[in-house]
C-alpha cells in the first residue's frame, strides 16, 4: 500500500530546506558540546582539527547522506531496500534509526535541563531560592522527567504538523532567532573585563595538544554536530526538491553549523574568564571545570554575579537560545523513526509521531532517573555508532550504488556536476579519505 503523498511531505522552499537542516545540525552539540569540549581538550588545537573533520569528512557524507535520501524519497531503511537488492545495508539504516531514537532518549534530558534554568534566572530574580534551587538539581529525577516530557511534548506537536508546516514553519521562525541572540550576547561578553583571555585560549592553537584522544573526539563531534551517520539527512534530503543542487545545499548547512558552533564558543569560552575575572572559580586544579559544569554552574554563576535586570536578561535569553537550539534538533532526531514508521509500516503521520514519540518519551523517563546512563548512551550511540554509520554509509556508495549514480542524481540541480572540479574530488573522499580516516580513528581511540 502506497503512502499518502501527504503524510510523506516535501519542503516548500530550498531556504526552508537549509534552515530545518542547519537547525538539526546547530543543536546542543554546537552550543553546549562543541565549546566545552574547546575548553576542556585542547583550546585552538581542538578547533582547528574540528574544523579539518567538519569540511574533509563530515561535508562529504553529507553530500552522500542527501543524495541517497533524495534519489530513494525514503527514510534510511527504505532508502538502502530501494537502492540495492542486499540485505545487509538496511539494517544499516535500521541502525540509524536506533541511534536516533537513543540519542532523543537523553538529548531531551539535556534539553529540559536548558529549559528549565531559563526559568531558574527568573525564580533566582524574584528571590525565590528554593524553586531555583529546584531547578538546578540536575540529579532530581522527577524534576529531570517532567520538563524532558514537556520538551518531548512540544517535539511531537511539530512532528505531528508534517515537514512543510510542521518542521519548516517552526525552524524557519528559530534558526533567525537563534542566531540574532547568539550574535548580540556574543558581542556583550566580548566587552567584558577578561574575555581577551579567553579569546586567546580560543584562537592561539597549542599543537603539542594534538593527539589520537583529541582526533577522536572532534571527529565524533563534528558528525554529532552535523547530524551525520545516523540518516537524519537522508530522511531530510528525501523530502527535497529535484530542482535542488545538493552539494550547495550542504555546503550552506556545513558553513551554518561551523559558523554557529565558531560563535557559540566565541562566546562561552571568552565568558568562562570573564567569570574569572567577577571571582567565580573556573579551574579546578589546573583543569578546567569540565562538561556540565560549565555551562550548567559556571555560566549562570556568572549571570548571577551581573545581576539586576542586565544579568536576568542575559540569562534567560542564554538558556532560551540553548532551548531552541535543542528543540530544532530533537524534531530531526524525531523525524527519523517517524518517517520510517510513516513509509515501512503504513502508518498516518500524527499516529506515528505520538506513538514513536511516546515510546521514545518511556526510555527518556528512565534516563531522567538514571542520569549515569547518558555517559553510557552518548558513547555506544554517538561517540561510536554515528562514525560507524558513517563508514557504511560511505562504504555503500563507493562499492555497491556507486559514486557515478550518486553524481547522476546530483546531476539534476547541479547540472555538470561530474565534469565540475567537485564531481572529480568527492569520489576520492568518499571511497578512500572518509572512510579511512574514520575507522583508523576508532580503532586508534581503541589501542
Ligand atoms: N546535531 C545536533 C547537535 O549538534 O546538537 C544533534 C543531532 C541531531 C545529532 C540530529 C544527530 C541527528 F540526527
Amino acid at each position: 500500500m502506497a503512502v499518502a503523498s501527504s503524510d510523506r511531505g516535501a519542503w516548500n522552499s530550498k531556504l526552508g530546506f537549509i534552515l530545518a537542516a542547519a537547525g538539526s545540525a546547530v543543536g546542543l552539540g554546537n552550543i553546549w558540546g562543541f565549546p566545552t569540549k574547546v575548553a576542556t581538550e585542547g583550546g585552538a588545537a581542538y578547533l582547528l582539527i574540528y574544523l579539518l573533520c567538519t569540511f574533509l569528512i563530515g561535508f562529504p557524507v553529507m553530500v552522500a547522506e542527501l543524495s541517497i535520501g533524495r534519489k530513494s524519497g525514503k527514510n534510511p531503511v527504505g532508502a538502502f531496500k530501494a537502492l540495492t537488492t542486499n540485505k545487509f545495508f538496511p539494517l544499516v539504516g535500521l541502525w540509524g534509526v536506533i541511534c536516533g531514537v537513543m540519542i532523543l532518549s537523553f538529548y531531551t534530558v539535556i534539553a529540559g535541563w536548558a529549559f528549565g534554568y531559563a526559568f531558574e534566572e527568573i525564580f533566582y530574580f524574584l528571590g525565590w531560592q528554593a524553586g531555583a534551587d529546584w531547578l538546578t538539581d540536575t540529579g532530581n529525577g522527577f524534576k529531570n522527567a517532567l520538563i524532558a516530557a514537556v520538551f518531548m511534548m512540544a517535539t511531537i506537536r511539530i512532528i505531528s504538523g508534517g515537514v512543510s508546516e510542521g518542521i519548516e514553519r517552526a525552524t524557519k521562525t528559530m534558526m533567525p532567532l537563534l542566531i540574532g541572540i547568539i550574535v548580540i550576547m556574543t558581542i556583550y561578553v566580548l566587552f567584558q573585563p577578561g574575555a581577551m583571555d579567553g579569546v586567546r585560549e580560543y584562537l592561539l592553537p597549542d599543537f603539542s595538544r594534538i593527539n589520537p584522544t583529541l582526533i577522536f573526539s572532534a571527529m565524533g563531534q563534528a558528525f554529532f554536530s552535523l547530524s551525520l551517520g545516523m540518516g537524519a539527512l537522508i530522511t531530510y534530503g528525501s523530502y527535497l526538491n529535484k530542482k535542488e543542487n545538493i552539494p550547495q545545499a550542504a555546503a550552506f548547512v556545513t558553513v551554518a553549523d561551523v559558523g554557529i558552533a565558531f560563535l557559540a564558543g566565541l562566546l562561552i569560552i571568552p565568558a568562562l574568564y570573564v567569570a574569572q575575572a567577577a571571582g567565580i572559580e573556573i579551574f579546578v586544579g589546573d583543569q578546567l571545570a569540565s562538561s556540565t559544569n560549565l555551562v550548567f554552574q559556571i555560566l549562570p554563576a556568572l549571570f548571577h554575579t551581573i545581576g539586576g535586570a542586565v544579568g536576568l536578561i542575559l540569562g534567560v535569553v542564554f538558556f532560551l537560545l540553548l532551548s531552541i537550539a535543542a528543540l530544532t534538533s530533537t524534531i530531526s532526531l524525531l523525524e527519523v523513526p517517524v518517517a520510517y514508521v510513516i513509509d515501512e509500516h503504513n502508518v498516518p503521520r500524527k499516529k506515528a509521531a505520538w506513538g514513536v514519540g511516546l515510546g521514545i518519551l518511556v526510555i527518556t523517563l528512565v534516563v531522567s532517573f538514571q542520569t549515569s546512563l547518558i555517559g553510557t548512551f552518548d558513547y555506544i550511540f554517538n561517540n561510536l555508532g554515528l562514525p560507524i554509520g558513517g563508514v557504511l554509509i560511505c562504504v555503500f556508495i563507493a562499492f555497491v550504488w556507486k559514486t557515478d549514480s550518486a553524481l547522476d542524481e546530483m546531476e539534476s540541480g547541479f547540472e555538470g556536476v561530474k565534469k565540475s572540479l567537485f564531481g572529480k574530488v568527492w569520489p576520492i573522499f568518499i571511497k578512500f579519505i572518509c572512510p579511512a580516516a574514520i575507522l583508523y580513528n576508532i580503532i586508534s581511540n581503541f589501542i
